[in-house]
C-alpha cells in the first residue's frame, strides 16, 4: 500500500444509513452499519488524503485524521455533501445507503393507534451522488451499488445513468458480505474496465479500492 497515493487530495466519503422520520419516535432506515464507508475513510487518510466523512446515524468511532460531519436525514446528507463539493474536493465516494424515499409529511406528534390499516405516503429523496456528478466543480465521482440480483448489469446501468467515473458493486443477498458484515467482496466497474476484489475484511477491501480509485483518478 502506497502511503502517499493521495497526498494533497481532499476525499469526501458518505457512510451509513439515513433516517427518515415518520413521527417524533418512528423512522424508516436500513441495515447499513457504516463499516464500509468508515474503512474507506481510514484507508484514504492512510494514503495521505485530507478526508471528510459525512456519516448517517452509526455507532462507530471516527478514524484518526478524519473530519466527520454527522447527519440524519437524506436531505441533510445532501446539503452537507453539496457544501463540501461547492468548497472543492478531488474525489467523492458515495458509500452511504441513502433512503430512496422519505415520508411526505412527518407528523408533529406520535401517531396514535386507530384503524386496522393506515397508509404512509413517500416522496423521492434527491440523489446525492448523481447531483455531485453533475456539479460544475465535479470531483472524481465513485458510487456503490447494493444489489440482490443481476448485480453487474444493474451496477453498469447506475454507472451510466448517474454519470459516475467508477462504481463498486456488492451482492447484498447474503449475510457474509455487504450490510453490517465485517467482510465484503466487490466488483469495481469503470468505463472500459473492471476488477473483482474477492471476499476480504472491509479494511482490506477499502485499501484495494482506494488504490484503484487513485490510479483511475490520476489517469
Ligand atoms: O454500511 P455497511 O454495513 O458497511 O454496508 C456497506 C454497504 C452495503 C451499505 C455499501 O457497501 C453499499 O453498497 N453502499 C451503497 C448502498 C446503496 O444504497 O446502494 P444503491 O444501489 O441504492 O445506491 C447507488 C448509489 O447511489 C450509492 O452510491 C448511494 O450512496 C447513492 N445514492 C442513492 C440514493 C440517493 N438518494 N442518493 C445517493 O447518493
Amino acid at each position: 500500500f502506497d502511503y502517499q497515493l493521495l497526498t494533497g487530495k481532499h476525499v469526501v466519503i458518505t457512510a451509513g444509513p439515513t433516517r427518515e422520520a415518520i413521527d417524533p419516535v418512528r423512522y424508516i432506515t436500513n441495515k447499513s452499519s457504516g463499516k464500509m464507508g468508515f474503512a474507506l475513510a481510514e484507508a484514504a487518510a492512510e494514503a495521505g488524503a485530507r478526508v471528510t466523512l459525512i456519516a448517517g446515524p452509526v455507532n462507530l468511532p471516527t478514524p484518526s485524521r478524519v473530519d466527520r460531519v454527522d447527519v440524519s436525514r437524506a436531505v441533510d446528507m445532501f446539503d452537507a455533501c453539496m457544501k463540501t463539493v461547492d468548497e472543492g474536493c478531488d474525489v467523492f465516494i458515495a458509500t452511504a445507503a441513502v433512503a430512496d424515499y422519505r415520508p411526505t409529511v412527518t407528523a408533529d406528534h406520535k401517531i396514535k393507534k386507530s384503524t386496522e390499516e393506515i397508509h404512509l405516503t413517500l416522496v423521492k429523496n434527491p440523489d446525492i451522488v448523481a447531483s455531485v456528478a453533475e456539479h460544475d466543480k465535479r470531483p472524481f465521482t465513485v458510487g456503490f451499488a447494493a444489489e440482490t440480483r443481476d448485480v453487474v448489469a444493474y451496477a453498469q446501468a447506475k454507472l451510466v445513468n448517474k454519470k459516475l467515473d467508477m462504481i463498486a458493486t456488492n451482492d447484498v443477498s447474503g449475510s457474509n458480505v455487504g450490510f453490517n458484515s465485517d467482510n465484503n467482496a466487490l466488483t469495481v466497474i469503470w468505463p472500459g474496465g473492471h476488477k473483482v476484489l474477492p471476499l476480504a475484511s472491509k479494511a482490506q477491501i477499502a485499501k484495494q479500492l482506494i488504490e484503484l480509485i487513485a490510479i483511475r483518478y490520476k489517469d
